[in-house]
């Protein structure tokens, strides 16, 4: 039998037999909020032929099961169960690639955005006003007074100015987790989106080679009903290392960019061991060596925490890791003093000489460790 052959089910009478929409819903642990989003999406879209896709990673709480409890009564209801991988951008990525539908929508599972501007947004995008329609926390007088705490709303005004000055796109909710777009549109920047972090939205904007026309429409952003907000200050630094290589024109991966971030900040781990073994009592170069192991140690857990988030290692292989780590540097040191020295016989610039050593040992530090620890 072709596929063209494959019956297809009985429509209800005023709902089109094609597929029109594609809602995808990234969960992690929003067993509580499953059930009732699915009944706002029905009531919000009635009369579109919409399907959902639940895009959730193995959230210990069962979210998944209950989607598949409800998916087995309600064929619009479907789950994208993923197994050994986490992250909201990833998950979105991956349920918009599952979607047939011309259109697609993305929307939080905690009911903190409004269903009920779907159709507004369906319609802009089908009678070609718009490629891309964001549901905007500050459009509207009080949008976002009430689903974010004051230091999280001025987080948020902060990332918005910073990704408007980089997109150059007139967008007031840049970094919002609640969009439509054309579903041709979104696959053909997939290849270059970023699977880590929060920020998809903006990622999807950056990446385009032409400026897509983009609406914005207007929504209060609610207060989470059930569950908790997964949002926390290891996002926050991912959404810089995204914005300084989107600078970069994507020449630089986010996670390299991430590396060199918390390489600087071991030069200050550093400088603060040095000065208070040396306030010990310490000899400069017993000193020196302890800030080195020091600094070097704490490069690595937070690497292994913040950079490589996503494949943390726990236990034992976080010892074998360590130690990988500690060989691999200590190689990229050596590399480093022999560059500088070699660089310094052709030129008397002694910082130039320097900086391509350490320009060397960190791109050394870097692809080594990438491969070999994580
Ligand atoms: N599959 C999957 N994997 N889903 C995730 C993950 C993950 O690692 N992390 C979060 N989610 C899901 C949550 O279950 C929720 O449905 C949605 O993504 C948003 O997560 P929240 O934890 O509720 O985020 P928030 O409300 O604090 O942040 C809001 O504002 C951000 C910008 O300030 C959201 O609207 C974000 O989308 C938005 O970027
Ligand atoms: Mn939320």
């Amino acid at each position: 039998m072709t596929l063209l052959q494959i019956p297809r089910p009985e429509a209800a009478p005023n709902i089109p037999a094609t597929l029109e929409l594609t809602v995808v819903i990234p969960t992690f642990n929003e067993r509580e909020n499953v059930a009732p989003l699915i009944l706002r999406l029905g009531k919000a879209l009635e009369g579109v032929s919409w399907q959902a896709i639940f895009v959730d990673d193995n959230s210990a709480d069962g979210t998944a099961e209950v989607v598949k409890v409800i998916g087995a009564r309600d064929p619009r209801i479907a789950c994208l169960h993923r197994i050994g991988r986490r992250g909201l951008a990833g998950a979105v990525i991956e349920g918009i690639m599952a979607s047939a539908a011309p259109v697609v929508a993305v929307i939080d599972a905690d009911l903190q955005h409004d269903e009920t501007i779907l159709p507004r947004m369906l319609k802009l995008i089908q009678s070609d006003a718009a490629d891309l329609v964001v549901g905007s926390r500050y459009l509207a007088p009080e949008g976002a007074k009430i689903g974010l705490s004051p230091l999280r709303l001025a987080g948020s005004r902060l990332a918005t100015w910073i990704a408007r000055r980089v997109l150059r796109a007139d967008v007031t909710d840049p970094v919002s987790g609640f969009f439509m777009i054309r579903r041709s549109l979104f696959e053909r920047v997939g290849p270059k989106l970023s699977p880590q972090g929060f920020k998809i939205l903006f990622d999807i904007i950056a990446s385009q080679p032409k400026p897509l026309r983009i609406v914005e429409t207007p929504y209060v952003f609610a207060e989470r009903q059930a569950g908790a907000s997964k949002l926390d200050g290891r996002v926050v630094i991912e959404y810089l290392g995204l914005i300084l290589s989107k600078f970069s024109r994507g020449l630089i991966p986010p996670r390299a960019l991430l590396f060199g971030l918390v390489g600087s900040s071991g030069v200050i781990v550093h400088l603060l061991v040095l000065a208070l073994c040396r306030r010990l009592g310490f000899a400069f170069v017993g000193a020196q060596e302890m800030a080195a192991v020091v600094a070097m140690t704490s490069n690595f857990l937070i690497n292994n925490q913040v950079t490589y988030r996503d494949r943390r290692l726990r236990g034992l292989s976080l010892l074998t890791g360590y130690f990988r780590f500690c060989a691999l540097c200590g190689l990229g040191l050596i590399a480093n003093v022999a560059i500088a020295d070699l660089v310094h016989h052709w030129t008397p610039i002694w910082w130039l000489a320097g900086a391509a050593g350490a320009l060397f040992g960190a791109v050394w530090n870097y692809v080594s460790t990438s491969l070999a620890v994580w």
